[in-house]
């Protein structure tokens, strides 16, 4: 067979080892930040029955599906969010759980979208979720989360928004507008893409609803700039909106005794897309507003029920990795690669190879990450691979070191050195306390605060 080559398909990534400790770093951190707030990692399968998604995700998600029957003739997809499963996996299970039930989940999820900045068909997202919890410090809790998981990787208010809204409120101030109760999922669709859209595109769009021109127009001001005080005077004398700002105000005076006020906006054109969400809202975007979410979520207190579930309120978010690590790269926040060596042996003569790769393997036993030349090479070309592996200390091994069971270590750092028994060498590790010799630099990367930044 003549030889083929093959390329990645259009919006999928390899991730080489530097991508891959770069992904692995925001994960740790999302684990971290998930398990301080006491949450339990889960997972569910990638691929789903279609019907898990059709209607209750909404149509734009399902238009995205890589879906297709299986050998069994079974209607499958490949998961294009988390939501669904979890609903799933607690309508069968939540029965006789403690409640609220605290879950997260770093899955990899599929979407047939048009590749560019920011999306791609396939991304990791951290799913946070809090079940079975109907009141308002629910909702504030999974939005502190969602903004610790960011500024856990060193990103700060002047960096990063969350713009929150609440479905029900909006809604309220489309009967206000009087805009009938069979148009308000389509005005929501409007709204959605308002930012995306423009003014112009988005007036049209409300009128070819049939809105009348009043109700177009107070839906293109709040479009335009809708800020809490002005809704809160554009309806100081509507009580039905100003009794649905209520749970808002509740929501941000949590977050302000959290500290974390400064973090967030009211947004009327924040309603989210997916069609499950029923209260509080809200997706964060870099400040700069050049990327595109970084995440999304609200409450969806109906969805376990339509999927066979005791009806359970439930509050989450999905935060994706494409935008955030777009954003660590361009704010220079991206940790340095960390060495995958500690300490590289090197025989003077191939005679004591085997003695070198006996004490390489006992100090591997013990912790350390050990290399050494997998060839014969001289003592100068084991030297500079040492150097290379970012190797701390290089263990070298000659003739007499042989006959006296000792070997010098030499911290390639300074190029002090002295002579040790091996013994104490595998007691001690190189660095003669193996507190810290051993596995220094085996955690992830250095954690990406502030003051870690690398100079660009
Ligand atoms: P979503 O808004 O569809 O919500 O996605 C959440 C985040 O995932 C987005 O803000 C974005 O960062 C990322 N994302 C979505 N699609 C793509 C893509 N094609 N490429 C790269 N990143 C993407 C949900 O998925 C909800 N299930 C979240 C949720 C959990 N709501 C409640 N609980």
């Amino acid at each position: 067979m003549p030889p083929q080559s093959f390329s990645r398909l259009p919006g999928f990534r390899d991730f080489v080892p530097g991508e891959l400790a770069l992904r692995n770093h925001v994960f740790e951190t999302w684990r971290r930040v998930a398990t301080r707030y006491g949450f339990h990692e889960y997972d569910g399968p990638p691929l789903e029955p279609l019907g898990l998604y059709v209607e209750k995700s909404g149509a734009e998600i399902v238009g995205q599906l890589y879906n297709f029957d299986d050998k069994g003739g079974r209607r499958v997809a490949l998961r294009p969010e988390m939501t669904p499963t979890l609903a799933r996996i607690l309508a069968e299970r939540s029965r006789g759980m403690p409640k609220p039930i605290r879950w997260f989940s770093l899955p990899q999820l599929f979407r047939y979208e048009r590749s560019q900045r920011g999306r791609l068909r396939e991304h990791f997202q951290l799913n946070v979720d809090i079940v079975g919890e109907s009141g308002v410090a629910a909702d504030a809790e999974v939005l502190a989360v969602a903004v610790d998981a960011v500024r856990g990787l060193g990103l700060g208010e002047d960096d990063f928004v969350a713009r929150v809204n609440d479905r029900r409120l909006v809604t309220r101030v489309l009967t206000a507008v009087g805009v009938a109760a069979d148009r308000h999922a389509d005005c929501l669709a409007v709204i959605d893409k308002a930012g995306r859209a423009g003014p112009d595109a988005t007036g049209a769009s409300l009128r070819a609803l049939g809105l009348d021109a009043g109700a177009g127009d107070t839906l293109g001001s709040l479009i335009a700039d809708g800020t809490w005080e002005h809704m809160k005077q554009r309806f100081a004398d509507v009580p039905a909106v100003l009794e649905a700002m209520r749970p808002l105000a509740e929501h941000r005076a949590i977050l302000d005794a959290m500290g974390l006020g400064g973090y967030v906006q009211f947004d009327f054109t924040v309603v989210r897309g997916l069609a499950y969400y029923t209260g509080i809202v809200f997706e964060l975007f870099d400040r700069a507003g050049e990327l595109r979410a970084i995440c999304g979520g609200g409450r969806y207190d109906r969805l376990l029920e339509l999927v066979g579930g005791e009806p359970l309120p439930a509050v989450g978010f999905g935060m994706g990795d494409v935008v955030l690590t777009e954003l660590l790269r361009d704010r220079a926040l991206v940790p340095a690669e960390a060495p995958a060596c500690d300490c590289y042996i090197v025989w003077v003569g191939d005679e004591e190879r085997t003695l070198g790769m006996s004490v390489g393997h006992r100090l591997r036993e013990s912790g350390c990450r050990v290399m050494y030349s997998l060839r014969s090479q001289g003592l100068g070309k084991q030297l500079k691979a040492a150097n290379r592996a970012g190797a701390a200390y290089a263990v070298i091994i000659g003739p007499d070191e042989a006959a006296s069971a000792s070997a010098t270590v030499r911290d390639l750092r300074t190029g002090a050195q002295d002579t040790r028994s091996l013994e104490s060498l595998i007691e001690h590790g190189p660095g003669g306390d193996r507190a810290t010799s051993l596995g220094s630099g085996t955690g992830p990367p250095s954690r990406g605060g502030r003051a870690e930044r690398k100079a660009t």
